[in-house]
């Protein structure tokens, strides 16, 4: 199995598969910051990162928001500026909090009460002031996939605007010794391919901040969040990245005006948005197995090891037989993958050419997500990643070896 990822250039691209795009890095910048100039867009890594992928989201003027220390040390390995990051997550560790501080972060998005307890510590120890944000959940239902809902109460993100955890964090974030809280977050989910629930987060969540303000909060940053959506399969389109960005600048400049909380920074950080059309996953199809009347397997050499999507979320796809793209429609048939779960399916009943053994299947908007949530289930080593523009390809990771696998083993 191997795998293309095509960094989208323009500002909206569709390949053979017709398939909207999701947008890309200058595109983000573009709609948002014309629209609201004191913006910034924050590339979610957890959609995908490797030191190659940070460098060029450093380049395109991208800020990052990390998840892990994982991720926070990819950053740093690719030299991108500590203070265009900012960390999230709902049970940072000490360690993590200790070398977000120590290589200088942004911003630490907290989470929890416990965060903030620890963290005041850390940066007390230390003798700094961090700047901090607090991630809201202000109970809004963005009508995505349940695993990946994340804005209302029963949620394990966020403090709850509605059980009055928000109104407690504020306060102590406001009086903690070492903290300085510069912002609110709050993200909904994803991918969510409504506009109304940001329209909505943001006037729920600048609505119930005003109450704050005589208190002293400082509103310097405002995000809620990413989540935007991009085209898996031809039947369900996303918005446009303008239209995203014309829904949040237009509610979060209207209320931030009426409400007297000036122009804050607005961060949006999209993941899945920017890198998943940019990944085409490449399979060769092995054994393919014909139940008549019931269904047409086509085995794939990859599969939930390294696109699990489809076995939690039964997210769907769209594939094409990249290695005859001029055969006629044929028959109908399931991909499946090579791991030892029957619930390992790539695509099922999708209308597809004749395929045999020795094909290359071509799955589009696997960028995102894919890559990111991969494993060694079975002891399958992870796929290589290219990278291509123009006519040029790059390596930017190579095939794990069966080597590689054993490496942290002790013998
Ligand atoms: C806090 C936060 N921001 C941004 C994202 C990115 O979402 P997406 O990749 O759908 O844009 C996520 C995804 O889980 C998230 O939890």
């Amino acid at each position: 199995m191997w795998s293309v990822w095509r960094r989208s250039s323009g500002p909206r691209c569709m390949c053979s598969t017709r398939i909207p795009c999701g947008g890309c890095a200058a595109e983000f910048r573009t709609e948002f910051g014309t629209r609201y100039p004191n913006s910034r867009v924050a590339y979610a890594s957890k959609a995908f990162v490797n030191p190659a992928i940070a460098r060029i989201v450093a380049e395109e003027g991208l800020g990052l928001d990390v998840v892990s220390g994982g991720e926070l040390a990819v950053a740093r390995a690719a030299d991108v500026p500590p203070d265009t990051i900012y960390f999230h997550g709902n049970n940072k560790t000490p360690e993590e909090l200790e070398f977000a501080l120590d290589y200088g972060i942004g911003q630490i998005v907290v989470d929890s009460f416990h965060e903030l307890e620890v963290l005041d510590a850390i940066a007390g120890e230390r003798g700094v002031r961090q700047d901090i944000m607090l991630r809201l959940s202000p109970g809004i239902d963005a009508h995505t996939h349940e695993k990946t809902t994340t804005g209302i109460l029963d949620s394990k993100f966020g403090f709850s605007i509605e059980t009055g955890d928000a109104a407690k964090a504020i306060r102590q974030a406001m009086s903690a010794a070492n903290l300085d809280l510069v912002g609110i977050h709050f993200h909904l989910g994803s991918p969510i391919f409504e506009l109304e629930p940001y329209e909505l987060g943001v006037e729920v969540v600048l609505n119930y901040l005003t109450q704050f303000k005589e208190e002293g909060l400082r509103l310097e940053i405002f995000s809620p969040g990413g989540g935007f959506a991009i085209g898996y399969v031809r039947s369900e389109p996303p918005p446009q990245i303008a239209e995203y960005a014309e829904s949040i600048t237009k509610y979060t400049s209207r209320l931030c005006e009426e409400l007297g909380f000036g122009t804050p920074l607005l961060v949006v950080e999209p993941g899945r948005s920017i890198v998943g059309r940019a990944g085409v996953a490449l399979y060769t199809v092995g054994g393919i197995k014909d139940i008549p009347t019931v269904r047409k397997y086509v085995s794939l050499d990859g599969g939930m090891g390294d696109n699990i999507r489809p076995a939690i979320y039964g997210s769907e796809y769209e594939a094409v037989l990249a290695s005859r793209m001029s055969a006629p429609p044929a028959e109908v048939v399931t991909l499946a993958g090579k791991y030892c779960e029957s619930g390992d399916v790539l695509v099922k009943d999708i209308t597809m050419p004749v395929v045999e053994p020795g094909d290359i299947i071509a799955i589009p908007s696997s960028g995102a997500y894919a890559p990111s949530m991969a494993s060694n289930y079975n002891l399958n080593g992870r796929p290589a990643i290219v990278m291509a523009k123009d006519g040029d390809a790059r390596l930017i990771r190579r095939r794990e070896t069966y080597a590689d696998m054993m490496m942290a083993d002790v013998f």
